[in-house]
Order: structure tokens, then sequence, then C-alpha cells
């Protein structure tokens, strides 16, 4: 199927650009009115730009940490890789911390130390290697879920989506946003909903910004209007990536999308998850173990810098929640497509 799919036309907009002596980073935080890229000269002008939000979405700040390692071991010196790893673990420490919940940060870590395993003096460029071989197979791998997700999407469906998973979040195309712009390649997708993604907008401001560049027109629903859109029958799949799926299935997205998953269930729509594998964590457990960032409270105050809360309030702002496996119809990750996903499921799809 996916040799039917014209990724490029529906594939436009690139976050991450590396220059050969900087990481170039298209600012999120001022789409859609600005189109802007912020320039990184150190790794941690990058862990200050994940933690922004500048650069988001679980597999882009995995990227982006890669790349930050590579600009990190400019100030090494070191006669091999060990030598390197050591005086580069300050910074991957750093990078590592500045986001708490995606766990696509940790593993593109680990696979940069991994890099620098073995002798040789050639450390410098097994790094750099590396960080491209990690966006490269994540454009791969998006790609080929596009068309695995697209195959379980009856024609005719209305499908929703939460948040941002597209090529601004991704090495390109897109996780949850790939399966959407294929379905819609492919002629199988009637309507497209994307809910707004309080407070930071991700839905308002960057998906349907996105979309808008591959000519897919969506519509956007106030987050509160979910369920209601869902009893209508408008609805036949909630497509939605993850920051972090667990053994058993559990998985931690973008705040709002548990309460989707209830509303798909009680409604009788599907409900998928869209990922990588660098985004499976089979070390834990179940989402009681998932930290869940908590983001400054101003965030909810205002909107494009207009003041839209009481003063003197208190909020507290969750930025992700964790959807139980229960609810879940279908994983699909480059390596297959997981249905009603427990811990059975995943050992039989990523062992340990
Ligand atoms: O806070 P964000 O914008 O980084 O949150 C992003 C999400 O929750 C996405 O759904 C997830 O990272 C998958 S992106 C392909």
């Amino acid at each position: 199927m996916s040799q039917d799919i014209d990724f490029d036309r529906y594939d436009r907009v690139r976050p991450i650009r590396w220059t050969g002596d900087a990481l170039e980073l298209l600012d999120q935080r001022k789409l859609p009115f600005q189109v802007e890229y912020v320039r990184c000269e150190d790794s941690d002008a990058v862990a200050d730009a994940i933690r922004a939000l500048t650069v988001r979405g679980a597999p882009a700040i995995g990227i982006s940490a890669a790349w930050g390692v590579v600009l990190a071991a400019r100030g090494v010196d070191a006669a091999d890789g060990a030598e390197a790893a050591s005086k580069l673990e300050p910074a991957m420490q750093r990078l590592n911390a500045a986001r708490p919940t995606a766990v696509n940060l940790a593993w593109a870590l680990a696979r940069m130390r991994r890099a620098l395993d073995g002798s040789g003096s050639d450390w410098r460029e097994r790094l750099e290697r590396e960080a491209q071989n990690i966006a490269d197979e994540d454009l791969a791998a998006n790609r080929h879920m596009g068309a695995l997700g697209a195959a379980l999407i009856a024609p005719g469906s209305g499908v929703m989506t939460h948040c941002n998973t597209g090529s601004l979040a991704t090495a390109g195309f897109g996780t949850a946003l790939g399966v959407i712009r294929a379905g819609v390649a492919l002629g199988l997708i009637g309507k497209v909903y994307a809910g707004e993604t309080r407070p930071w907008l991700q839905g308002a401001r960057l998906t349907s910004w996105e979309l808008q560049q591959d000519g897919i027109a969506p519509t956007l629903v106030a987050d509160a209007a979910a369920a209601h859109l869902m009893k209508g029958g408008a609805v036949q799949w909630v497509i939605v990536g993850a920051d972090r799926i667990c053994a058993n299935g559990d998985t931690a997205n973008k705040i709002g999308t548990y309460q989707l998953a209830i509303a798909a269930r009680h409604h009788g729509a599907k409900f998928m998850v869209v990922a990588p594998s660098s985004t499976v964590d089979m070390d834990t457990p179940s989402g009681d173990g998932i930290e869940i960032e908590e983001r400054d409270p101003g965030e909810m105050f205002a909107i494009g810098g207009v003041r839209t809360a009481a003063p003197d309030i208190e909020a507290w702002n969750p930025v992700f929640d964790v959807t139980p496996h229960a609810l879940i119809d279908a994983i699909v990750t480059e390596k297959g497509v997981i249905e009603r996903p427990d811990a059975a499921a995943m050992r039989a799809a990523f062992g340990h």
C-alpha cells in the first residue's frame, strides 16, 4: 500500500535542520504566525530549546538531543570513544533532564552513548553518523506506520486527532498525523477533526497549520467538544501519538488523550496509538511508573500574551496523561500493528 502514497506531496515541513556546524530548530512557540528557525550552537542551547518547547514532540526531541551531543563533542578533546563518553556525560545528563515524560529523549542519548563504544579516534564521525541515522530511521518508520495504520481505516471514515504528531513533531511525515496523511492520500478519510489541545494549542496552532501546508483542511474543535462530536457518529477512529508506551501497553500522551479514549469507547469509536518503537519503554511495567511533566501554571493564564484567567488564581498544569491499555484498540509501530495491546502482546512484539 505504501507504494500508492505520494509521500513528498504530503510532507513538506521540516522542524530540525543540521547545517554541519549548528542545529536549526523551527520555533514552534511562534507558529503559525512566524516561520522562524532558532540556531543552536551548543548542547545547552539545544537543552533549553527542548525545555522551552521551541522543538517538541517525542521523536523530535530525541533527534534534537542526538544533534545536541554532536555539538557537545566540539568542545571535547579525547583520544577514543571511552574518554569522549565520560567527558560528554554531563552534557548528556543536561539534555536528558530537559523534559521527563517522552522516553525518546533517553532512548536517543543511549544510542549516542553506544556509538561511542569501541576503540578508534573516529568517535566524532560515529556520533554525527548516529544522529543522522536516528533522524533517517524516524522518517522511514513514520512512512511505514502511515501505511500500516491507514490499512485499519474503512473508506469514508471520520478521524479525530489530538496535539501535534506530524512532521513538526518528528523527522518528517509524522506518527498519528502520518496515518491521517496516508489515509487522506488513499481516499479513505472523509473528515479530519483536530482538537485545540489547551493550554499550548498544539492542535489549533500546529496541526492545523501543518495540514494546511499539505492542502488538507482539518476541522478544529474545542477539546471540550470531543464527546459531543463522537456522540453524533462523526468519528470512527481517534488517532493519537505517544510519549511513552509501557510494557503492558499503557500509553502516556498529551493531556486530554485519556478522556478522548474514554469518550471513544463509550461511543463505539476506535482508538489508535501510533508511535515508533523508540517510544516503547519495556522497562516500565505500567503507566503508574511514568513521570508526568507538570509545567508552569502561567501557561494556563494567557493566550497569545493576553491574560484570560482571573488574577491571583491557582492552576494545575500536568501536560501528559496515561491512557490504560484496555481503552486502546491498536498500537501501530514500524514493527507492525498490535491489536488490543496488553503485556503478553507487547512482550510478543518487543521481547524482554
Ligand atoms: O508537549 P508536547 O507538544 O511535546 O507533546 C507532544 C505529544 O504529546 C505528542 O502527541 C507525542 O509527543 C507524539 S509526537 C509524534
